[in-house]
């Protein structure tokens, strides 16, 4: 671990960061408007959107090696000449970071500085605040220096210098504003309306003057480690002079020359369309108590936004998983993208990944409903769906613009789904009605509809009407689209790719069978969810748009299922019989029939994989066909191929046997456990690129897709082994990714990274759905606290290992009331496994247990006081 904690409420300390080469934090606000990376060495870029960044898009590599992406402070001692950069060490260094701030402690013979850097948590502004003790009582001048970019992430290769011809700046009394004439797009040029800026004060009074532009600045030189501004004391501008125009822009607001002993200066960095706004913010902040006020009001409010809490009495543990439960919503507010790792995105949540963080999101108990609602209206009537979602909930078909499909989408709203409807209740949420998304894809993506050219992106009716159907019939359309999406094996159609993004080479004849498990799974889910319909509310039918019947073909007309071909056919008299709109008749239909139809599929599914899809010599299962039609795992040429994917969903959907469960995890240990680092691999190596199967193979083995510690699919391995009831396998598991994370090699602040790499190091921090993934496990597996339908389940699957004290304590929010769940354990003994003695309801009612679990009703919570409730689990 290269941190360590200093309170329980996720507070650490890094000393000396520089030693590490690439690490990196994010600050955002509560909307994710304003998003910012910061490293020890104040390197990172600040930025709204793709289009809008105030400084210079920031890669990883860059955080290291481009001065013009820092933030940066000189301090120049008169007496001796001597130049500080608050960007370099000092001789004692030390870094805190807490939710969500970023504090650099430095100390040198003349001065102890803290530089907080934050986003306050209602604004769209970065602030740093650098407190200066003058220790030796000399005269010095400060310098703010930060570059300015202005303009969206293209243009660091498109027009890099034409842009900056747009720039005009205005000079303030208390900072720069820089307004570009254009928004700089050759398809169409538009005037700019952004207005960035920086403010910056000391002890509430202005700086002397600036240096705008870098030329100002750094002076004519090919070298930027001496600034003249500087190093000759250049004299700074208090006005603009013509030439400014049309030059790269910087930030560098000079103070006067001060031997004050104890100095605040505050940074307000931001973007905004609107001048007023600038004002406001810095009477906001415009002195160093006003910050402190509002940085402890961002500590707050990212603190209260943990409404899930684990107390498993180890101090190191329980903090990291203050971060771990943190990664979510970070993931939520950034998208896969703006950080130095993510420099692909472009913003926006991806399809898979907002379902997945959403498991969390519910769990801690955040408002979730309008969101499900505004993303399953994505989904097209050809089952594939928008892929991004904006923060604005608006759609995008593909965040590149290339038509393509991942196969597995289908399956994440319905897990989501399920564990809303399961904690709230709320089955109305099923009939709500909602459009479906239309745009020039059609076919799942095979075609395209050169006509499309609506402004809107709604499906409608022969009759040109807007279509809107129940929340439940576009689950059944999604899940039921897969069943017949088959190749020549008669497994799922891999198309562009599923849960591995790197598995993109194989659209023509490539298979995914760890995802036709999952889609076999849902229909369990489905099967559930009508049933209680059926219970709850009494009804007998339900309603669907007439061509979805062709799907539920044991109603329509049976199709044999042995056959692929057979079910391709239907497949495609569905698609075209929907291709550009559908007729808008609805028709009931009985539930009761539909549950037939779903279970005879997802038996006849499951038996097919378990026979077809098992093999016999390796024993283990298969997951992919590839471009060829060839089975892509197995013994080959003496190599084994093996992807941990393909043995989690048989295991994690049912579909595997107890014993083939068994055979799996030998398997794996054999072939992917690494002996040294103790972690579990993607898959084998491969020997290279696979061109008929996907991009993975050709990363160097032991990176991303290929082969890297992956924590999504090792979490969701553990997962898979606590459903088949594996309990120390899965813990083992779920225990690798904490070690691994907090080990030397790891060289991370407390997370969990996507992946770490052959060397063991973390890499891709935060925006991963492990952490999601992590923190259900926990809770609804290990702590096995389960929601359904109103009722409180707890059925825990703990074992000696889970406990570090006598005692594990979770608190979370249920029904509307704050819930307190103690496990206590009557003795340590080696490779207990645990069960229920007794449990005890706010210290008094004992509760009914009912073999293995403990059950509160629904009936029984909503008589409760609005307070907490303390539930005792006694353990035997
Ligand atoms: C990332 C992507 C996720 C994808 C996975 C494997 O995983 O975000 O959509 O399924 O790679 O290709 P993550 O970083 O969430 O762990």
């Amino acid at each position: 671990m290269i941190y360590k904690f200093i309170d329980e409420e996720g507070k650490f300390s890094v000393e000396n960061p520089y030693r590490f080469s690439y690490l990196y934090f994010p600050l955002t606000n509560k909307e994710g408007s304003i998003f910012s990376s910061i490293s020890p060495n104040l390197a990172g870029d600040i930025k709204k959107d793709n289009d809008r960044f105030l400084t210079i898009p920031v890669s990883i590599e860059d955080i290291k090696n481009n001065p013009l992406a820092k933030r940066e402070f000189f301090i120049k001692i008169k007496e001796n000449g001597k130049i500080f950069r608050l960007s370099l060490p000092w001789q004692k260094d030390r870094l805190e970071i807490g939710l969500l701030y970023h504090k650099l402690i430095k100390e040198n013979e003349f001065f102890y500085t803290e530089v907080v850097n934050f986003v306050p948590f209602d604004l769209d502004v970065e602030v740093m605040w650098i407190k200066l003790i003058n220790k030796k009582n000399v005269r010095y001048k400060p310098t703010f220096f930060l570059p300015l970019y202005g303009r969206g992430g293209k243009n660091l290769r498109d027009h890099r210098h034409v842009t900056s011809l747009l720039n005009r700046i205005k000079l303030q009394k208390f900072g720069i504003i820089l307004k570009p004439t254009l928004v700089f797009d050759e398809r169409k040029h538009r005037e700019n309306d952004t207005l960035y800026f920086v403010w910056g004060t000391r002890n509430g009074k202005p700086p002397a003057g600036q240096f705008p532009t870098l030329l100002e600045f750094l002076g004519e030189t090919l070298l930027w480690e001496y600034p003249e501004a500087i190093y000759k004391d250049k004299k700074p501008y208090q006005r603009k002079k013509k030439e400014f125009d049309g030059k790269e822009v910087c930030a560098a607001l000079q103070f006067s020359s001060t031997k004050i002993k104890e100095a605040h200066y505050i940074f307000i960095m931001g973007i905004t369309l609107s001048k007023k706004y600038i004002r406001e913010v810095f009477l906001k902040l415009n002195n160093f108590k006003k910050v402190e006020r509002y940085l402890n009001k961002t500590e707050e409010f990212w603190k209260k936004n943990l409404r899930l809490r684990f107390k498993f009495h180890n101090f190191n543990f329980d903090n990291w998983l203050l971060w771990v439960g943190t990664q979510p919503t970070l993931r939520k507010l950034f998208g896969c993208s703006f950080l130095p790792h993510f420099d692909y995105g472009k913003g926006g949540r991806g399809w898979r990944d907002l379902w997945q963080d959403l498991l969390t999101l519910i769990l801690n108990d955040e408002e979730v409903e309008t969101l499900i609602l505004n993303n399953l209206k994505g989904i097209r009537i050809d089952g594939t769906n928008a892929t991004i979602i904006t923060s604005q909930g608006e759609f995008i078909a593909d965040r590149n613009r290339i038509s393509r499909v991942w196969t597995d989408h289908g399956i994440w709203p319905l897990l989501t789904l399920e564990l809303y409807l399961r904690k709230t209740n709320n089955l109305d949420i099923l009939f709500r009605k909602i459009p479906y998304f239309r745009d020039y894809q059609i076919m799942r993506a095979k075609e395209f509809d050169f006509q499309f050219n609506q402004k809107d992106n709604f499906l409608r009716t022969k009759d040109n009407k807007i279509y809107k159907g129940t929340v439940l019939e576009h689950l059944l359309l999604q899940n039921l689209i897969a069943f017949f999406n088959v190749g020549k094996h008669n497994f799922l159609r891999l198309e562009n790719g599923d849960w591995n993004d790197g598995l993109d080479m194989a659209p023509q004849k490539g298979e995914s069978i760890p995802f036709y498990c999952m889609y076999a799974y849902n229909f369990l889910i489905l099967e559930e969810l009508l049933k209680k319909i059926r219970e709850e509310r009494r009804i007998k039918r339900v309603e669907i748009f007439e061509e979805l019947l062709l799907l539920l073909d044991s109603i329509y007309s049976s199709v044999d299922y042995s056959n692929y071909q057979e079910k391709l056919n239907r497949l495609n008299d569905y698609l075209e019989k929907t291709k550009f709109f559908i007729k808008g008749k609805k028709v009931k239909i009985e539930i009761e029939k539909i549950i037939s139809d779903l279970r005879k599929k997802t038996d006849w599914m499951s038996e097919y994989v378990k026979k077809r899809a098992w093999l016999k010599k390796e024993k283990f299962f298969l997951g992919y066909y590839d471009n060829k039609g060839k089975p892509a795992e197995g013994i080959k040429k003496k190599r084994i191929g093996l992807l941990l994917q393909s043995q989690v969903f048989p295991l994690l959907s049912g579909v595997a046997n107890k014993i083939q469960a068994k055979f799996v995890w030998y398997a794996v240990n054999k072939y992917l456990k690494d002996k040294e680092l103790k972690g579990y691999r993607l898959n084998t190596d491969f020997g290279g690129n696979y061109l008929d199967l996907g991009r993975a193979f050709s990363f160097s083995f032991g990176d991303k897709e290929n082969g890297a510690f992956f924590n999504h699919m090792v979490v969701m391995f553990a997962h898979s082994l606590y459903r088949q009831g594996f309990l120390k396998e899965g813990f083992k598991v779920l225990e690798s990714v904490y070690k691994m994370a907090t080990s030397p090699h790891a060289k991370i602040y407390p997370m969990i990274p996507e992946y770490f790499n052959r060397e063991g190091k973390g890499l891709y921090f935060y925006l991963t759905g492990s952490a999601s993934w992590f923190i259900y496990t926990l809770f609804k597996e290990v702590l096995g606290i389960k929601f359904s339908f109103g009722d409180l389940i707890i059925q825990p699957k703990l074992i000696r290992r889970n406990f570090f004290k006598d005692i594990i304590e979770v608190k979370f929010r249920f029904s509307h009331l704050p819930f307190h769940i103690i496990f206590i354990r009557p003795k340590r003994e080696k490779g207990k496994i645990y069960r229920i003695e007794k449990g005890i309801l706010n210290k008094r009612t004992p509760l009914k247990k009912e073999k293995d679990k403990i059950i509160l009703p629904k009936k029984e919570i909503e008589k409760l006081p609005l307070k907490e409730c303390l539930v005792e689990i006694y353990l035997r």
